[in-house]
């Protein structure tokens, strides 16, 4: 998708559509009183007639309109404008988007400026550019289909202000929106990838890729090189598998202090997740496939990252691995060793993921970041606790989980608190080791983020857990690029 902004005061602008948000009746802007004059009083006419009221989420088309250079014009009722916070804007942007989707138009020009109250421009682009996004997004089947995809023509869009003042708002929010939505659809593409294509070391291919094409310093460790590091739990989850684990480490350097304490995002990068020989049962075995839709939003938010040239230092690690089972696969009761010394017993090796993490943790201490965030899609009790709409956060400082808490507002990338307490540690005592890999039936989500925090005492660290969010829900059996929007904030608001 290609956008531009234009400082116009004329809404006769040669385009397939012209979009023009009304809010209800009467309360049109000069603009708009311009149009409807040199469309033959248009807007009167529809609103004599009852068919334009702007009531929230109303979508009146009038084609082939005569005395401007639209093709047709979409008039997009808002409701009355007070009621409109960020959340609704981007509702209503999403059901236009996908009204423009259904239409297929070349290019597009939109009026939004009725939408400005509670919301300001640069929220309003920023939006736009990423509903449009969303619902322009299409998967590139794989592999041969690939070629075919490549022709496939970019919407382009133009957001018309009247003034120059809106203009930079909207430039700036427009900016962000597409940074945001090449990260998301760079991680939807590797997460609805088929776990046979995209393996770890698919991953590191990827994430060298992304290093030439954006300048990050990019490194993978083998399996041999984690062994002499001692991560004898992550290696642990990998061999079940023929695909060899990797360690993928990519770093972006954005601050002038090139030595500036980095933020950290590590990511989940479990390329299929069958539960090892605490097998998954077959109904929807192959969503698993997004297993590693946390490794896919570091990807995405360092690619935004980059494409916003942020003036911080930014450490990218992805644990990846493959959880099959096998005659050598990890076995209930077995004990590892992680690279931080602390022994774990696996009493179910379908909680695999925290066993990759507790090593790229212990790993990222080298870093001496100034903040970690891990993102992980780790439990499917954080679905029952909180749906497909909201992730749920823990961490040991409440500083970084504030600031994370409010860049999901920010990006609508919804996030929540879940108590992190001591009481639910004693959940994962074991007889055999330091820690079992499990804490039982209830609290599943906060116990997972217990064992997380046994490897992130050294330093401010913040757990997202994303198996809701990732995929599913309204979104359907499609990669949502969640967290791309939330990872993407918290950095901006580092900048500051
Ligand atoms: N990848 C899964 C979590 C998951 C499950 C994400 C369903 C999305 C949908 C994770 O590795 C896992 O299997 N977790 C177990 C943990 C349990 C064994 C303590 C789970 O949630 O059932
Ligand atoms: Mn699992
Ligand atoms: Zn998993």
């Amino acid at each position: 998708m290609k956008y531009q902004i234009k400082a116009s005061k004329n809404l006769a602008v040669k385009t397939d559509c012209l979009v023009v948000a009304v809010r209800p009746l009467k309360n049109m802007s000069s603009q708009q009183r311009e149009l409807n004059d040199k469309t033959g009083k248009a807007i009167d006419r529809l609103q004599a007639a009852g068919l334009l009221s702007g009531k929230k989420k109303q979508i009146v088309s009038l084609p082939a309109p005569s005395g401007v250079g639209a093709s047709k014009i979409l008039f997009v009722g808002i409701g009355r404008a007070k009621k409109l916070d960020s959340e609704s804007v981007r509702i209503l942007l999403n059901g236009l988007a996908r009204q423009l989707k259904d239409l297929g138009p070349d290019t597009v020009s939109f009026d939004l400026a009725a939408l400005v109250s509670k919301s300001d421009m640069q929220t309003v682009s920023r939006h736009l550019i990423e509903a449009l996004g969303d619902s322009q997004y299409r998967y590139i089947k794989q592999p041969k289909a690939a070629r075919d995809n490549a022709k496939k023509k970019q919407l382009k869009c133009t957001i018309l202000c009247d003034s120059r003042t809106l203009a930079a708002q909207a430039r700036k929010g427009a900016a962000i929106g597409q940074a945001i939505n090449n990260g998301k659809t760079l991680a939807k593409n590797l997460a609805n990838m088929p776990g046979n294509i995209c393996t770890p070391s698919y991953l590191a291919s990827q994430a060298r890729k992304l290093g030439n094409s954006h300048g990050l310093k990019v490194r993978v460790l083998n399996e041999k090189q984690m062994r002499e590091l001692g991560m004898g739990s992550l290696l642990s989850v990998s061999l079940g598998s023929r695909q060899p684990a990797k360690l993928i480490v990519m770093q972006y350097t954005g601050a002038k202090n090139k030595a500036q304490a980095p933020h950290a995002l590590v990511g989940k990068g479990l390329t299929f997740d069958a539960g090892g020989i605490s097998l998954k049962p077959s109904p929807k075995m192959d969503e698993m496939k997004y297993d590693m839709c946390g490794a896919a939003s570091v990807f995405g938010a360092l690619l935004a990252a980059a494409e916003l040239q942020l003036p911080i230092n930014i450490v990218g690690v992805v644990p990846s691995s493959e959880n099959l089972p096998d005659g050598s696969a990890n076995k209930p009761g077995d004990v590892v060793t992680s690279m931080s010394g602390q022994t774990i017993e696996i009493l179910n090796t379908d909680a695999e993921g925290r066993l990759i993490l507790c090593d790229a943790l212990t790993y990222t201490e080298r870093f001496k970041p100034q903040t970690v965030i891990d993102i992980a899609t780790l439990t499917g009790a954080v679905i029952v606790a909180l749906g497909h709409q909201t992730a749920g956060v823990m961490g040991n400082d409440q500083g970084v989980i504030d600031d994370l808490l409010a860049a999901g507002d920010t990006s609508l990338d919804f996030a929540w608190q879940l108590p992190l307490k001591e009481t639910y540690k004693k959940q994962l005592k074991s007889e055999y080791a330091d820690l079992a890999n499990i804490g039982g039936p209830s609290a599943g989500t906060i116990t997972a983020g217990c064992f997380l925090s046994y490897f992130a005492e050294k330093f401010r660290w913040a757990h997202l857990d994303i198996a809701g969010t990732a995929w599913g829900g309204s979104v359907g059996k499609r990669a949502s690029g969640r967290a791309v929007p939330i990872l993407t904030q918290y950095l901006i608001d580092r900048c500051q």
